[in-house]
């Protein structure tokens, strides 16, 4: 049985990591401000701490006598980015900073971080580890930043890693209204209420959509894995125009202005995860839909 930290256990992927790693029998604690975590959602077994990544003291005092860490917390969202660089970089920059100072004094062996699809900006085609970052808004250079903090706490300091670039998640729990929510949680709530679904610009996007309980399995062989210092995409390997997404439910939908610093299309290559990872996404979006419109 091993002792994990997971900052952000408390949001959309967190909780369900913690579940998981619970019902493998490991004992879990949670670093989360609840500036966007549900409470209410986190599991009985599961040790919340509350406070911020930016507060060194407290990063130092949860890091104690913990085997690994899961790094998702984090300023999570492009749009409000753009409104809020300082917060964005304190929590996504300075806060990945003061886990990765934490680790490495309290000889903490791996830390597995969550990095973000948004690194390759207006990248036409198909994504790869090793292209150019492009960065449409502050939300992914900030996260980016962390990746780099993570390389380098590798290099300089053997602090082991593995950085997981996740592009669309989605699943139960998945935000579904407000400047937070993403497209797929929205389309579910508008279309479980009968109201007509909003498309951004042409609906031509295209996005890479990843099933949140392959996230969550994507994180623990990243955490076991005997491949360390690597960046892994972790997404379908196939991607969807808004407008096909849109055809999945049976309502009429209609268009409004394109959001600035969206991407153009996700795509994720995913070889390298399956084959240094061996892991392999698990459940189709035809699948993931289905089950969110049935719960
Ligand atoms: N959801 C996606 O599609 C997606 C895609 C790519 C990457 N990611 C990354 O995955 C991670 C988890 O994303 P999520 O969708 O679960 O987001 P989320 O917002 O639901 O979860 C983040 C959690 O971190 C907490 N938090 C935020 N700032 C904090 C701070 N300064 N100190 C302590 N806690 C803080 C929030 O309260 C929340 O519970 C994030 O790092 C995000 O950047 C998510």
């Amino acid at each position: 049985m091993m002792h994990y930290l997971v900052t952000g256990g408390a949001g959309f992927i967190g909780t369900h990591l913690c579940n998981y790693l619970i019902s493998l029998g490991h004992q879990v604690s949670i670093l989360d401000d609840m500036s966007f975590g549900d409470q209410s959602k986190i599991h009985p077994k599961a040790k919340l701490i509350i406070g911020k990544i930016e507060d060194s003291n407290l990063c130092l005092e949860v890091t104690k006598n913990i085997d690994g860490v899961f790094h998702m917390a984090a300023f999570s969202r492009s749009g409000p980015s753009f409104d809020m660089p300082e917060q964005c970089h304190e929590s996504n920059a300075l806060g990945t900073l003061n886990i990765l100072q934490a680790c490495k004094k309290n000889g903490v062996k791996r830390i597995v971080y969550s990095g973000s699809s948004t690194f390759y900006g207006n990248k036409i085609g198909v994504q790869k580890e090793g292209d150019p970052g492009d960065f449409l808004n502050f939300y992914g250079l900030t996260k980016h930043v962390g990746e780099l903090y993570v390389q380098q706490f590798y290099r300089n300091f053997g602090l082991e890693c593995n950085i997981l670039r996740y592009f669309n998640v989605y699943g139960p729990g998945q935000p579904a209204t407000g400047a937070y929510a993403l497209v797929l949680g929205i389309f579910i709530d508008r279309f479980k209420k009968g109201e007509r679904l909003e498309i951004h610009g042409s609906g031509e996007q295209r996005r890479d959509f990843i099933h949140v309980l392959d996230i969550v399995k994507a994180n623990v062989v990243a955490m076991n894995s005997e491949t360390v210092g690597e960046i892994f995409n972790i997404g379908s390997g196939v991607n969807y125009s808004i407008k096909e997404l849109a055809n999945f439910f049976p309502i009429e939908n209609f268009h409004t202005e394109r959001r600035s610093g969206d991407a153009e299309e996700t795509l994720a290559d995913i070889s390298k995860a399956q084959k240094y990872l061996d892991w392999n996404p698990e459940i189709s979006l035809e699948q993931g839909i289905s089950q969110l419109i049935e719960e």
